[in-house]
């Protein structure tokens, strides 16, 4: 489903309608590798992850660090499928960065560029916050942990 609806999106604007054609072909270049690549990464993760939590003492919701990394990672892969590919196409069209009224700070930060390259260092961040969270496993459990340590035959964390 995720490979399907990211695979669908093709920019409806050939690449000569761009005023930078080198641009337009490197834009239109990192989104066939976005299309080809983002489907696997995100399934890999999410059932990585997933399988990881359930078979370890972890739990998917048992502490406040997975339940984290998920949302990070749903996060991550929500907004790549329904933006990263539209603002590329968008950027094709515009790559310039030109937006509505481009004089303006609000112009320029509206800019289909300028958004593609916030949201990919957002996703960066994301990821890396995960890592870090990974690592560290701060917060505790959470109240699904809480109630499920109370049993004896099953411990936490
Ligand atoms: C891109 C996103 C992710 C990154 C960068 C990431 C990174 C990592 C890293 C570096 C570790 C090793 C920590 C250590 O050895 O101390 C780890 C372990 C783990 N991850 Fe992730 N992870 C991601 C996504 C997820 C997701 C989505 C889940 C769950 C739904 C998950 C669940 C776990 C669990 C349970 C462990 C611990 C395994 C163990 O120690 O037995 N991860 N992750």
């Amino acid at each position: 489903m995720v490979g399907h609806r990211v695979r669908q999106a093709r920019p409806r604007a050939p690449c000569h309608e761009s005023n930078a054609p080198g641009v337009s072909d490197a834009l239109y270049l990192s989104m066939r590798v976005v299309n080809i690549a983002f489907p696997p990464a995100a399934i890999g993760t999410l059932v990585t992850g997933v399988l990881l939590s359930l078979g370890t003492k972890w739990g998917l919701l048992q502490h406040y660090w997975v339940a984290t990394k998920l949302a990070l990672s749903v996060g991550v892969i929500v907004t790549g499928i329904t933006l990263v590919d539209r603002l590329i196409r968008q950027s094709i069209s515009a790559p310039s960065g030109q937006a509505v009224d481009d004089s303006t700070i609000l112009g320029i930060a509206s800019a289909p560029t300028t958004l593609l390259i916030s949201l990919s260092v957002a996703h960066a961040l994301m990821l890396g916050a995960a890592t870090v969270v990974a690592v560290y496993k701060p917060w505790g459990k959470t109240w699904f942990g809480r109630r499920k340590g109370v049993r004896p035959s099953q411990g936490g964390k």
